[in-house]
């Protein structure tokens, strides 16, 4: 096909031959929109590339599944749902149309919901069972149901203000909901149960295990209604947990886990900072929605970067790619990525059933700048694996520590240069361990500040790009089957026996622990 002719004549030049050749590369490979730079000129493509490209978006209809999926139709076929989680960045005055129901009231309603409880809670209106306000909250919830808005808690992290602090438990390992009891005061303490299904074995057994902590120091079941919300789209299993419908916040099954930030889900974002942060950081995923939906295919981020990382992953064989925010308080955006990118296209299976016969979601991987320097890089720089980078940064920040954001800057800066320039034998002393071979690519995304709008446009550009390369690869990006059998074994393993003689690997792992520990598996 072209792309692959074009390939093979793109082998035979570097990205420092491509600069050298083009004054211009630099404007004509990176768009600016409303508080972000895009640079993508230090990956291995031409104006050529991009032409075959957005040919290869067409052929496979991106804008025709990206309509559909703001138009509520059920791309999520295997579920039979529809994939909404734009909806709930839209304004009330939006309509979107779902089995003859528009869907935005309920959105507000929950939001509006969001905003009178955490006000109350922040305000002091809202008190523990024994009259004492809220000062801490533990949230309780596991993959989309806390990754995102743990990121979020952490990334603004340095805003002050009067907040409530969040801690996040989701390991089913007792040492991480010990951790978060420790220190907490029964009295002041809200308990938020995060969980799509109100199924999860991990979310379940940690909300037990605060629900008994809570009674054995109030000594009254009635306190629970004062200390434990749910955030859920199983109302029913909610109520039979014992939580109160006026302290559930539901959203409904139109949002994927991994996309269910932006639904009650975010309402730790709301106790933390205020509900005018939340709604911050719904209206940045807007904007992006918007630039994602309007600007031509050339000018459209994700739909570019969904495309750069086809022609990484299908043409040059990438395996992976890292992201590397330069903000310490993003260094959890890798975790919350790597489920958006790798719970959505780790898939072998086309939307017919069919197995694929090409690459689909590459493994990423991650961590913050500078503390990434002195760990994997190496390896990005002279190692044997094609690995795409995409760096993050802010041009102002939040940390007032003078001195210290220009040389995070300056880092961010070398890094990408040093991958793209390498250094030739002749300027390492002859010496072959000092060489670096460069022509290694990557992408820049500058924002102007790291903020609840800006982390909403950056979050919301990663979903539609993985949106992208699902569409590409024909395959389903929001659905999970791929989770479910490990959940089976573990039961029964739990439920001793029921899974049958297990095989001999198994079988001697358990003897083992058997042999270990007392009480053991
Ligand atoms: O096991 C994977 C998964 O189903 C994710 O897709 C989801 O985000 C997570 O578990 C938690 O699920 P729930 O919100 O239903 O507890």
């Amino acid at each position: 096909m072209a792309l692959q002719r074009h390939r093979e004549t793109l082998a035979k030049t570097n990205l420092a031959a491509l600069f050298a050749a083009d004054g211009q590369r630099f404007e004509n490979f990176s768009i600016r929109i409303d508080g972000l730079l895009a640079d993508y000129s230090k990956n291995r493509v031409t104006a050529e590339t991009i032409a075959l490209l957005l040919k290869l978006a067409k052929a496979c209809d991106v804008e025709g599944w990206r309509d559909r999926m703001f138009a509520g139709d059920k791309i999520n076929a295997s579920e039979q749902r529809a994939v909404l989680h734009t909806a709930l960045r839209r304004p009330a005055t939006d309509s979107v149309m779902l089995d003859g129901e528009d869907a935005m009231p309920f959105i507000h309603k929950v939001l509006n919901d969001m905003k009178v409880f955490s006000d109350a809670v922040r305000g002091g209106a809202w008190k523990g069972f024994t009259g004492k306000q809220i000062t801490s909250v533990i949230h309780i919830g596991i993959g989309g149901s806390v990754l995102g808005p743990q990121l979020v808690c952490e990334a603004l992290g340095n805003e002050r203000g009067k907040k409530i602090p969040v801690r996040f438990v989701s390991n089913i390992d007792g040492a991480d909901m010990a951790g978060a009891l420790e220190s907490a005061d029964p009295h002041s303490t809200l308990f938020i149960v995060a969980s799509k299904t109100f199924t999860t074995q991990e979310t379940i057994a940690n909300a037990q295990t605060a629900r008994q902590w809570l009674i054995s120091h109030l000594k009254d079941e009635k306190a629970v209604a004062r200390h434990f919300v749910a955030l859920s789209t199983n109302e029913k299993a909610v109520a039979d947990f014992g939580i109160a419908p006026e302290a559930t916040f539901p959203f409904r099954d139109w949002v994927g886990g991994r996309y269910s930030l932006w639904s009650a889900i975010g309402l730790p974002v709301c106790l933390a900072f205020g509900f005018g942060t939340f709604r911050a950081l719904l209206d940045g995923a807007h904007a992006m929605d918007r630039h994602f939906c309007e600007a031509p295919p050339e000018r459209n981020i994700p739909l570019l970067l969904g495309l750069i990382g086809v022609w990484h992953r299908n043409f040059f064989g990438a395996q992976s790619y890292a992201v590397l925010p330069y903000s310490q308080n993003l260094e959890r955006l890798p975790v919350w990525l790597q489920q958006v990118d790798m719970e959505s296209n780790g898939k072998t299976v086309d939307r017919d059933g069919k197995p694929v016969t090409y690459d689909t979601g590459p493994v990423v991987f991650g961590g913050a700048g500078t503390n990434g320097q002195h760990t994997f890089y190496q390896l990005l720089h002279q190692g044997s694996s094609f690995i795409p980078c995409d760096f993050i940064g802010f041009a102002a920040t939040p940390a007032n520590v003078p001195g210290h954001h220009r040389m995070l800057l300056a880092n961010l800066l070398a890094q990408p240069q040093a991958l793209m320039a390498g250094r030739p034998l002749a300027e390492s002393g002859n010496d072959p361990q000092r060489a670096f071979s460069g022509n290694r690519p990557s992408t820049t995304l500058l924002f102007e500040r790291l903020d609840a709008w800006h982390l909403g446009l950056l979050l919301a550009l990663y979903e539609h790009k993985i949106f992208v390369q699902g569409i590409i690869w024909n395959i389903n990006s929001f659905d999970q089957w791929g989770v479910e059998l490990g959940k089976v074994l573990a039961n029964d393993i739990l439920e001793k026996g029921k899974g049958g003689t297990p095989d001999a690997s198994t079988a001697g792992l358990q003897s083992y622990l058997r042999a270990h520990a007392a009480g053991s598996i």
